[in-house]
This record gives C-alpha cells, structure tokens and sequence, in this order.
C-alpha cells in the first residue's frame, strides 16, 4: 500500500464514542435568533434586558460551516440537519445548502423550520439540494398556537408554509408537534386527524427539560404511551419495524393504510443507546448530546489554523471520548444547572 495516501477515518475504522455509538449524524445550527418565542424554548421573558442573541459577526461564515460540515463527513457522518433559532432567518441559506450539498459522501440534507418563510424560500432550498423538511406545528388551533408562539404564530402562515414546500416538491414532510399538559393536549387528536391520510408524518414530542429557561416540570409532560393507546383506539395503529436505531421517533402505521404517526418519547422512554448525532452552534462550538452544559469551540480551528488536520484530530478525539446519556440519567442528582439552550443548539 502507497503510505504517502492518509486514510479518511471513515476508510479505517468508524468512530465510535465510549458506548460503541457511532458518530452518523451532523445537526448545525446555524443562527440562534427566532421569528417565534415559543413558551417550551425561548421563553420571551427570558430574553429580556439581555445581550441575549449571538452577534451576527460571530456566526460561522457559509465557507467556514462547509469545511466543518466537510470534517464530519471525513470522520463519518452521512446525516446533515440544517437547525436554529429559525434556520430561514440565516441571510442566504439557500446558497450555504447548495455548497453542503455538494460535499461527496453527504447523503442526506434535512431542516427543522417553523413554517413561516417556507413561501418565500422552499423553491430555493429545493433547487439547492435540500432533501427533506421538518416544520413544527403544535396545535390547530389558532388562539392556543398563538399562546404557545410568544404571540408569534399564525395557523395560516404555517399551513401557508407546508403547502409551499409541497409545491416546491417536498412531498413527505415531518410535522413536530410538542405537547405540554394542559396547553395544547386537548388539540393532539384534532392534528392527528388533521395529518392522516396524508404522506406527512406527525411526531408528538414529549416536553423536555432542555436549557434552562422554560420551566420544565415532569407534570406537564404527557407520556406518548397515553397518545398510542389514545389513538389507537380510534384508529387501530401497528408499530413499524425501525431500520435505524438511532431514529428519534416510534413509528406506527394506522391499519387502514392512512399513513404513519411517530412518537418522541425522550423522558418516558429515553433512547439515547442509540444516540449517534453531533451537534454545532451557529458560533461553531461542538456539542456531544442535546442537554449538555460544556461543549468544544471550533471557530478558532476553522479561522486561523495552520493544519487542516486539526480540526478532524478535536472532533474525534472529543467522539472517541463522549459518554453522554443524559436523558437516560435525568432523574440523578448532580445535573448542571447551566445546559446550553435549545434555540442556540436547535435541537
Ligand atoms: P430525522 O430522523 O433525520 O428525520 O430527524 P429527527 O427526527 O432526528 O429530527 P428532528 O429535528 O425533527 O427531531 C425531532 C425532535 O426530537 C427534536 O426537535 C428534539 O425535540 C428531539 N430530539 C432530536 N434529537 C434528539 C436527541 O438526540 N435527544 C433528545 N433527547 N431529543 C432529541
Ligand atoms: N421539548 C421538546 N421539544 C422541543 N423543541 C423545542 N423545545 C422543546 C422542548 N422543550 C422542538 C421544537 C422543534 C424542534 C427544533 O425542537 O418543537 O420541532
Ligand atoms: Fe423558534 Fe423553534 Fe424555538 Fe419555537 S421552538 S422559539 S420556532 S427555535
Ligand atoms: Fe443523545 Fe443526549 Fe439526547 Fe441521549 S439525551 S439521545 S445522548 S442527545
């Protein structure tokens, strides 16, 4: 063999962190500002008379997010998901994703959005290579969507937004949906009938304790095992077999053919065994899972390094190091009260 040749990572042996979980997954936020000031995120008196967004000028510029997007990939990540704050009030996107899609090896581009600029935006993200769409939309109706928004959202402007990316030929898109006890629950089988029958597919998320302003308490979390037998009853449901054991969701398919229904159980059923994604602020700082307290700043190898290696060496030297498995340890004493918040992380 020509030894002159470095191997990629990814030729030699996957990277695999402490529990032999893979690194697959890249999640890049890539600004943490929000048209939304959802209640369970960013709450907006928590924002209050603080510097609180990241200033423009420290956000990664799109040739700095390809090179590091081009390091994951050399380490092995197949997976990109595009995230925020709102990732469509980034200037540009649509050019930052034609440049991710052209990267060799990357498979697969996804963004998480709220909806609203998908009029103006999703024929662009189409024509620059975006795979898939995830918007979020937690109830039908239009007062309760109001409340839990900030006062931002209207139902229009997001079922406007769904349409536009079916339209622009995203035609299976997932629906986030978080439920929080006694806000919204009471609309859940509104939206499930809503989205059956359709190629979309609605994923109820179990509240979560990320970050530490929107005051989480485990009675406001609706456990999913109540929506599956809930709507199973109504309409029978079977569970898909998974061929991916580090997909977030149950699935379930309805019996009668209407299509699929996923479930996000992270506090009550926790699946962090089979957790192999990355994830990177929008100011390029790495972290191992979503409810960490420390994370890994890699601006400073993407803006001023002399060895291009370097930045491959960090990542997978943190990777081959990462234990995290928080959500399977939420209820130990001992947790930071100081976990990074889920609009600079994305979730
Ligand atoms: P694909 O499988 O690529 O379609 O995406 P996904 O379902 O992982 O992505 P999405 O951003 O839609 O994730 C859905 C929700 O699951 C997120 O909004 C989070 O609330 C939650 N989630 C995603 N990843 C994790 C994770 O690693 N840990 C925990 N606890 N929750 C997660
Ligand atoms: N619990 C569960 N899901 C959350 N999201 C944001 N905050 C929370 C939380 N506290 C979800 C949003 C969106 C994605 C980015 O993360 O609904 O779909
Ligand atoms: Fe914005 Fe999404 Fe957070 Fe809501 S959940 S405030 S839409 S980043
Ligand atoms: Fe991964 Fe952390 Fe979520 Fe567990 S809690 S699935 S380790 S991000």
């Amino acid at each position: 063999m020509d030894m002159r040749l470095p191997l990629k990572f990814t030729e030699a042996v996957p990277l695999q962190d402490r529990f032999q979980r893979t690194l697959q997954e890249l999640r890049v936020s890539v600004i943490d500002r929000c048209n939304f000031r959802c209640t369970y995120c960013m709450p907006a008196d928590s924002l209050q008379g603080r510097g609180f967004f990241l200033p423009l000028e420290n956000l990664l510029t799109d040739h700095e997010i390809e090179d590091m997007v081009r390091a994951f990939v050399d380490l092995g990540v197949r997976k990109l998901r595009i995230t925020g704050g709102e990732p469509l009030l980034r200037p540009g996107l649509p050019a930052l994703v034609e440049q991710l899609a052209s990267i060799p090896g990357l498979n697969d581009i996804a963004l998480t959005t709220n909806g609203v600029m998908l009029p103006r935006l999703a024929g662009d993200l189409a024509d620059a290579g975006l795979n898939r769409i995830t918007v979020s939309l937690d109830t039908l109706d239009p007062k309760v969507l109001e409340e839990m928004s900030g006062g931002r959202a209207r139902l229009e402007q997001i079922l406007d937004g769904i349409q536009a990316a079916e339209e622009a030929g995203f035609q299976q898109l997932k629906i986030n949906t978080v439920v929080q006890k006694g806000v919204n629950d009471h609309t859940v089988m509104e939206l499930v009938e809503y989205f059956r029958g359709t190629p979309h597919r609605l994923r109820l998320i179990e509240f979560m304790d990320v970050g530490n302003s929107n005051r989480w308490s485990r009675d406001d979390v609706v456990p999913n095992a109540h929506w599956v037998e809930t709507i199973g009853r109504k309409w029978p449901i079977a569970p898909v077999g998974s061929r991916n054991p580090a997909e977030t969701a149950r699935r379930y398919k309805y019996l009668d053919g209407e299509g699929e229904i996923g479930f996000i159980s992270s506090i009550t059923q926790p699946f962090c065994g089979g957790c192999t994604r990355a994830r990177v602020t929008a100011d390029g700082i790495f972290y191992t899972c979503l409810f960490a307290d420390k994370g890994t700043n890699l601006m400073p190898l993407l803006r001023h390094a002399d060895d291009p290696g370097e930045l491959s060496r960090k990542i997978a030297s943190i990777w081959a190091k990462r234990n995290d498995r928080y959500s399977e340890q939420r209820d130990l004493p001992g947790h930071s009260r100081e976990k990074v918040e889920m609009y600079r992380l994305g979730g």
